[in-house]
């Protein structure tokens, strides 16, 4: 697809005004405190001149005095603070890497129970107390905390609202925890995303369960109804339940704000070729456990309510409200909800309000390098049924394939993208080299434009963005380094410690006088 046709076709998708990225690098660099980076294919994690990053945790370090591990690929992470200079810190653990637990990859039926035991216990995510001398020291993990504890994928957990799946009342486990969000009462959500991958899918209508990759249904009978779902953590008990009310499907993130009564919107969205956008009304001030779900008719600008008593077709094809939240993308099919291009992350700018999401690219529609969109909702108000939907970026010149954002004390936007292991450097991905941390100022000379701050090393995605409460540190996740290694003897990257050693996913902090400027 030529350059106008790409942009053409995403305007198309969001039905709004396209905004078109510039080169920023080399147009307006003057005025930032930093040089923008070049894209690169070094097995390093390279920062913009100005910022260091020193490493908090990394995949198999021990967390607590029990002796847990801190587990495989942390992906979102949360810093709620306790005072200046001690905070709980979230991390969530997405998948295993079967390569490295097993010395090679390994198909379904070559597994045993005692191997799918080991990927159960790398996956979940782990509570940690962190804690610094004083504000110009490194953060630390207080590994003599009785906080640190960990969630896997074999920790019971309840369904909320007390409701029976599958004629259980408790999951076992969590995991595809991907990004998340924080609740206004300091808990975490972890969002279940590829959950099809370890006991298969049932889909709507079928008794046949679709066989998983990573097949632990063959060792283990939990239902695959059973995940799928936001998870809320208490990170001061360690306590969790599923919150169903939001919905079941491959929730990328789950994005928390007070609407204008008290009560809670939570956005997020289903991260799948062609899936939806949805938002949660929450029925109460203080918790997520009940609420009305609705799916994003972006065209129209619509919320459109998944409540079955507020629609005929719902009513006549599910059998109770639990069912709808259990086959969301079928529900989200009969209404006419709006196919997306993979949403990912969303997050909502501390001063417009605008809602911005991120579609990471569609591959079979020929979106090769995604965008992000901009939702501003009627009025501002977060209980509004309907919305205007524009891009606010479009990707293909200075970036590929945005995921995760989070914006800085100064409202403007810092991004991530994850190029797939398996595209990088080819094809249509080829310039954009390694995956990268990007700096996008939101007002001034630079409003809109795309700047690099860092590139990850080889097959790394970087990931789960969070400032520590005075923006002193930006933590991230540095994910899956060397993903494309076929076992511990054939690697592919050397990150973090070089040589020959194994690669290991590790969460970074970055601080430095570049992140002091653009705080002040
Ligand atoms: Fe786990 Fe959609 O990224
Ligand atoms: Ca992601
Ligand atoms: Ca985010």
């Amino acid at each position: 697809m030529n350059e106008i046709d790409r942009r053409h076709f995403v305007k198309f998708l969001a039905g709004g005004v396209v905004t078109i990225s510039s080169c920023g690098s080399s147009l307006s660099s003057k005025s930032l405190p930093f040089k923008p980076l070049s894209f690169s294919r070094a097995d390093e994690l390279i920062l913009a001149e100005g910022l260091t990053y020193s490493i908090l945790i990394k995949q198999g370090d021990q967390i607590n005095r029990r002796g847990d591990i801190f587990g495989h690929n942390n992906d979102y992470t949360a810093f709620i603070p306790v005072s200046k200079n001690e905070a709980f810190f979230w991390v969530n653990h997405e998948y295993p890497l079967p390569q490295f637990i097993h010395g090679r990859d390994l198909k379904a039926e070559e597994k045993t129970k005692e191997m799918i035991d080991k990927e159960r216990e790398v996956v979940g995510g782990s509570i940690l107390r962190i804690k610094r001398d004083n504000e110009n020291s490194p953060w630390q993990v207080d590994k003599t905390s009785t906080f640190n504890k960990r969630l896997t994928g074999k920790t019971k957990i309840p369904f909320v609202a007390n409701r029976a799946i599958a004629g259980k009342k408790n999951a076992v486990g969590t995991f595809g925890n991907c990004a998340g969000g924080v609740t206004p009462w300091g808990t975490v959500l972890t969002c279940e995303e590829n959950y099809h991958d370890y006991y298969g899918e049932i889909n709507f209508g079928s008794e046949k369960r679709i066989p998983s990759r990573l097949g632990w249904e063959r060792h283990y009978k939990n239902s695959p109804h059973h995940y799928g779902w936001v998870v809320e953590v208490d990170l001061k008990t360690g306590a969790s339940k599923k919150l169903t009310g939001i919905g079941r499907y491959a929730h990328e993130c789950a994005t928390c704000i007070r609407t204008k009564d008290g009560r809670v919107a939570v956005y997020s969205g289903d991260d799948k070729a062609g899936e939806f956008l949805y938002k949660f009304i929450s029925k109460n001030k203080n918790n997520l456990h009940e609420g009305e779900l609705f799916v994003a008719d972006i065209k129209k600008g619509k919320w459109l309510s998944l409540d079955i008593n507020k629609s005929k077709i719902l009513k006549d094809t599910f059998k109770d409200q639990l069912d709808v939240l259990i086959h969301c993308r079928k529900a989200g099919r009969l209404l006419g909800a709006t196919h997306l291009d993979r949403p990912e992350d969303i997050e909502i700018h501390p001063e417009t309000g605008d809602v911005f999401v991120t579609l990471t690219n569609n591959k079979k529609r020929g979106n090769f390098h995604g965008s992000i969109l901009r939702l501003k909702e009627n009025n501002r108000d977060y209980l509004s049924r309907d919305f205007k939907a524009e891009d606010f970026l479009v990707g293909g010149d200075d970036f590929s394939c945005p995921d995760n954002l989070a914006f800085d004390r100064k409202g403007n936007l810092w991004m991530v993208s994850d190029i797939s292991g398996s595209a990088m450097g080819k094809g249509p991905y080829k310039k954009f080299k390694n995956n990268g941390l990007f700096y996008i100022p939101m007002s001034g000379a630079n409003s809109g434009r795309v700047f690099q701050v860092a590139s990850a090393p080889i097959d790394a995605e970087l990931t789960g963005l969070s400032f520590s409460a005075d923006y002193k540190t930006l933590f991230m996740s540095v994910q899956h380094p060397g993903e494309k290694s076929k076992g511990p003897k054939d690697l592919t990257s050397h990150w973090p410690d070089g040589g020959n050693s194994i690669p290991l996913s590790s969460v970074v902090q970055i601080s430095g006088k570049v992140l002091e400027s653009l705080q002040a």
